[in-house]
């Protein structure tokens, strides 16, 4: 993949009307196969309570929204205390906008705002050559088992990014996420 030139985008939370910006984008960006299951989660994870608070996020280019990231809650029981969590899915960035530094400018300013939030620690399960950039690392082996078992030679999709020091990460524990991601068909990196 060859980076283009950084678009200038604006970041903002996503509001009732990029309903339909969002949907086009995201079957553009993943494909008429993919797409529609994704659009499909971003609407189960928006009614369902166990995901709230949700952060989602827009990139908007002269006012085109051009990309897109959906943050839900999970929590990690580690036995004396429970950690808060974000699961980040899904990340598209529409394809005449890829590569131009939009869809690190929606994971970081996501980031930045659960930070702010006192969170404890954010997942992805993704591009192990994408995440790491932002300071995500394999979590299985710091402890935190998926939802559901992660194939061995996908293990290094199954990512954590602690957002403050002091993280326990020497007990295994099971990452817990809402209700509407909690299906094996999303677990299948
Ligand atoms: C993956 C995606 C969100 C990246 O957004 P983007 O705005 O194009 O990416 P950025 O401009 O922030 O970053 C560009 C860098 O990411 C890399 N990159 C882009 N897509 C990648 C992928 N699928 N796997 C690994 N690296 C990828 C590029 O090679 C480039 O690397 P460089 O900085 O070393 O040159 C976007 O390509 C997309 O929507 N893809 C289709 C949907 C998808 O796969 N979503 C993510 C699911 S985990």
């Amino acid at each position: 993949m060859t980076a283009v030139d950084p678009v200038p985008a604006r970041v903002r939370k996503a509001e009732g009307p990029d309903r339909q910006a969002i949907v086009d984008l995201v079957i553009a960006a993943f494909g008429p196969v993919e797409g529609p299951e994704v659009v499909r989660l971003i609407a189960d994870l928006e009614v369902d309570a166990s995901a709230q608070p949700i952060l989602s996020l827009v990139a908007t280019v002269a006012d085109r929204v051009s990309g897109h990231v959906l943050f839900s809650r999970a929590s990690v029981e580690t036995g004396d205390r429970e950690l808060s969590a974000a699961i980040l899915a899904p990340l598209a960035v529409h394809p005449e906008f890829q590569n131009a530094g939009i869809g690190g400018q929606l994971v970081m300013a996501g980031l930045r705002q659960l930070a702010a939030t006192g969170m404890d620690l954010v997942f992805v399960l993704g591009h192990p050559d994408y995440y790491p950039r932002f300071g995500f690392a394999e979590a299985g082996v710091r402890g935190f088992d998926a939802p559901y078992p992660i194939a061995a030679k996908n293990a290094g999709a199954w990512m954590v990014l602690p957002l403050r020091p002091g993280i326990p990460g020497t007990v295994r524990v099971r990452v817990r996420c809402a209700e509407a991601l909690n299906d094996p068909r999303y677990w299948r990196e």
